[in-house]
């Protein structure tokens, strides 16, 4: 099933879009999405849940833009490994719904109150002080919504002002693979190896802050992705679901080529750390 979608152009168009038309995704793209969501096999085990919601077309979710009528929710529970979880699971899914010509976009800070109001979820977590930010931050009980994304068309004419500022300043840039690289540059690693971390490195994150680095063992079987021991971001609390999208990249990338790999997530260090050996 998986090697049947052109990860790479997936990969290579989406864009965080935040000019939405205020039409429904068409029933066909949705079922789709549903199966796909429902038959993925993913390397690992994980709680992540997939959630699909219908909002108001107003700015309540998504403070800086009004919502399209679409929208799904990636839930689990709070703990390093859990969220960076959500980053590679979620990421599977963004890249899915952008195969299908679907526009979306990684979204931290949405409105829990509104999210509680247009999909129940909190459950007997329901009365806390409202976190500023998405669900806050830092491990708390039960389940929550890491991240949401909108589903939808993007609406080409009249740009609002932050797609244009967020396109121009951050959206396409990204850093070379050899600043992410440790204790190694790419010269000496193999074409297929620098074709996935080339994908990798095309990951989005939390203000495009790209806090990602890639470790790898001196005879190239051993490749690590996570941030540096205690990154911190002024802006994005969980940056460790980043990580996991950049995993995920990775892991496309390796099985485009046909690398076969195990993969592992271990909690080191206050960090998510993503292990592929090949
Ligand atoms: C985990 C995650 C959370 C994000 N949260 C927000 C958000 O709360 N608000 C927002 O406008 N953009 C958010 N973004 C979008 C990023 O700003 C965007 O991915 C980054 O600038 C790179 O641009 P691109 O996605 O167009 O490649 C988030 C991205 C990620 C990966």
């Amino acid at each position: 099933m998986l090697d049947k979608i052109d990860w790479e152009s997936a990969i290579n168009v989406r864009r965080s879009v935040r000019s939405y038309e205020m039409r429904e995704v068409d029933k066909d793209s949705m079922d789709k999405l549903r199966d796909f969501i429902n038959n993925m096999k993913a390397p690992f085990a994980h709680d992540t849940k997939i959630r699909f919601f219908k909002a108001n077309s107003d700015k309540k979710l998504y403070s800086t833009f009004n919502s399209p009528p679409d929208g799904m929710a990636f839930i689990s529970n709070t703990n390093i490994e859990s969220i960076s979880k959500v980053g590679f699971i979620g990421e599977m899914i963004i890249l899915y719904a952008t195969s299908l010509g679907l526009s979306t976009c990684w979204y931290g800070h949405y409105s829990i109150e509104e999210l509680e109001r247009i999909m129940p979820h909190l459950g007997n977590n329901k009365n806390f002080d409202s976190p500023k930010w998405g669900y806050g931050k830092g491990v708390v009980e039960g389940e929550r919504a890491i991240c949401i994304s909108p589903l939808g068309y993007w609406k080409k004419e009249g740009l609002r002002l932050t797609d244009r500022v967020t396109g121009s300043l951050m959206s396409y840039k990204r850093k070379d693979i050899n600043e992410l690289l440790e204790g190694i540059t790419k010269e000496s690693l193999t074409p297929e190896l620098l074709y996935a971390l080339d994908l990798a490195r095309k990951a989005p994150s939390g203000a495009n802050s790209q806090h990602w680095r890639f470790k790898i063992s001196s005879d190239l079987k051993t490749v690590s992705i996570a941030m540096p021991v205690g990154y911190k971001h002024i802006k994005w609390e969980h940056p460790d679901v980043d990580i996991g999208i950049c995993a995920c990249h990775f892991w496309l990338g390796l099985m485009m080529k046909n690398i076969e790999c195990k993969v592992s997530l271990i909690e080191e260090k206050g960090r998510a750390v993503w292990k592929f050996q090949i």
